[in-house]
Parts: C-alpha cells; structure tokens; sequence
C-alpha cells in the first residue's frame, strides 16, 4: 500500500474512456465516464447490452487499461501503475466474478478456492478454504471438480474464489445471471452482507431489476455514457427505469 493510500476501498473514475480499433472500426466503449464508488456501499451497473458496462468494471478493477482518464483505489492511481504492480494490487485488493466461471477444470472446488491464496505467496487453511465454500452453500462439495458440479455451483465457487482473500472492492460481472432464482437471492444477500457487516464495495452489472434493488444505488449506462442513477429504489422503479432507456435507444437506432 503506498503512503497516499488510505486503503478505504473506494473506487473514482474521472473522465474515463476507452476505444478499441482504428479507423472505421473505432467503437468507443466508454466515453468520459465519471463516477465514485464509496467506500462500503454496493453500486448495480445497468444499461442495454454493449453500453459498456463490462468494459466499465474492467477499467475500475485494474484488469484493462482506459484509453484516457483516471481510475483511483484509494488514492492508488491504477493507470500509473506497472503491469506488476497492477497484478499484485489485484491480487491484494480485488476481488473479480465473472460472467463466465474461468474455474480451472483439473482442480476441485476447494482447490480453486485456496488459488488466489497460492498466488499470492499464502498458504491456504483447509479451514478458511472450506469456511468460505460453507458460506456459499458448497461445504459439501469441496473435493468436487467443476465438471461434476451444476453452473449455479460452479458460480458459487467463483465467488467463494473471489472472496477468499478478503478483498476490499468485489467487482461481479452478472455474478447471478447463471443461476436459479433461490440461488440468486443467496448471493446477492451474501453481498449485502459483505457490505454491511464487513464495510466492503461491491460493484456489479446485471440486467435483473430484482438483483439490483439489493445495491444502495444503480448506475445506468447508455452508449458508453452515465445516463443518470437511482438510490434505494425497488425493483418495480428499477425496471420501469431500463424499460424508459431501452425505448429511448430504439427510437435512436434506425432499422
Ligand atoms: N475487445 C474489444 N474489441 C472491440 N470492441 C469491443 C471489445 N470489447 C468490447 N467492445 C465493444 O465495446 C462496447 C461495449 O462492450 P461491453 O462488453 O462493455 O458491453 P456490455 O454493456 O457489457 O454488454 P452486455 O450487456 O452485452 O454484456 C460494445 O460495442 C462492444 O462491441
Ligand atoms: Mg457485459
């Protein structure tokens, strides 16, 4: 951790953008995007699909560099720094669900727990390993290898992996669009919990109205753009928000 840094977990973004390509086949992903992620609250990501919202979450966890702006963890720049150091402040700080599990097929669940430990120079506790499997519902699914396990468990895993270090910010990409509803709802309650009882940040994408009116406040993305928030609202507001958005997109794309 640096001397500016107070390790608070807060995430800011200040006129962040990122294109990909040349030329013709310029798309820009994210367009001056500002935004703060205090310390200990839960944010949703929302927006129709390719608004930018994964590339969003790439940019603030440190996995992909802006075209342009700033991204602070703390008061950690994560564009200045090296790719190493990048690596280990993920390794230390962050936390990452993706939308698809990237569990490593030849190790059992809680094999793929204790990695990021490995990683890290730790050496694992079977007890801290299976304490975090128990906590999303796999105690008894620890020597199990992914194939043998359902996509909602093998989701679990990945979270579990991701929470295994304790991190300060826990960035998810859809982290309960693979799962049954009941599931879902464990998760997302296992977030929450992350949040109020341990003061972590969360920050996650979905599309599910539902799932976000568990955040204190969703973010809406259009075209790359922040296309204004709501704070503490139920899934009913939520959803008539991206219906409004959606609408509105369509009527700007000529057919
Ligand atoms: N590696 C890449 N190369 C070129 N274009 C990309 C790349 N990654 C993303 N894009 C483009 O950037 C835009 C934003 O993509 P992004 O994946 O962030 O959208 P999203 O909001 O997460 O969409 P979805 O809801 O479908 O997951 C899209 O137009 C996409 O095609
Ligand atoms: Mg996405």
């Amino acid at each position: 951790m640096g001397i500016a840094d107070n390790g608070s977990g807060a995430v800011e973004l200040r006129s962040v953008s990122r294109r990909y390509g040349a030329g013709e086949s310029r798309v820009t992903a994210l367009d001056g995007v500002s935004l703060a992620f205090p310390a200990g609250t839960f944010t949703a990501v929302m927006g129709p699909s390719g608004s930018g919202k994964s590339t969003l979450l790439q940019c603030a966890a440190g996995l992909d560099r802006p075209t342009s702006g700033s991204v602070r963890l703390g008061g950690t720049e994560l564009t200045a720094l090296s790719e190493r150091r990048l690596t280990l402040l993920r390794r230390e700080r962050i936390g990452f669900v993706f939308q698809a599990f990237n569990l490593l097929p030849s190790l059992t669940a809680e094999q793929n727990v204790a990695l990021p430990l490995r990683l890290a120079g730790r050496r694992p506790r079977g007890a801290e390993v299976r304490e975090v499997l128990r906590r999303v519902g796999l105690g008894g699914r620890a020597r199990h290898r992914p194939s043998e396990l359902s996509g909602g468990q093998q989701q679990r895993v990945a979270l579990a992996r991701a929470l295994i270090t304790r991190p300060e910010v826990l960035f998810g990409d859809e982290p309960t669009g693979a799962l049954d509803s009941r599931t879902g709802r464990e998760v997302l309650a296992l977030l929450r919990g992350m949040v109020d009882d341990d003061g972590r940040t969360v920050v996650m994408v979905t599309h599910d109205p539902l799932a976000a009116s568990y955040a204190d406040r969703v973010v809406f993305l259009v075209d790359g753009r922040v296309h204004g928030e709501l704070a503490g609202a139920g899934a009913g507001e939520i959803a008539a928000r991206m219906a409004t958005l959606e609408a509105a997109e369509q009527e700007a794309v000529p057919c």
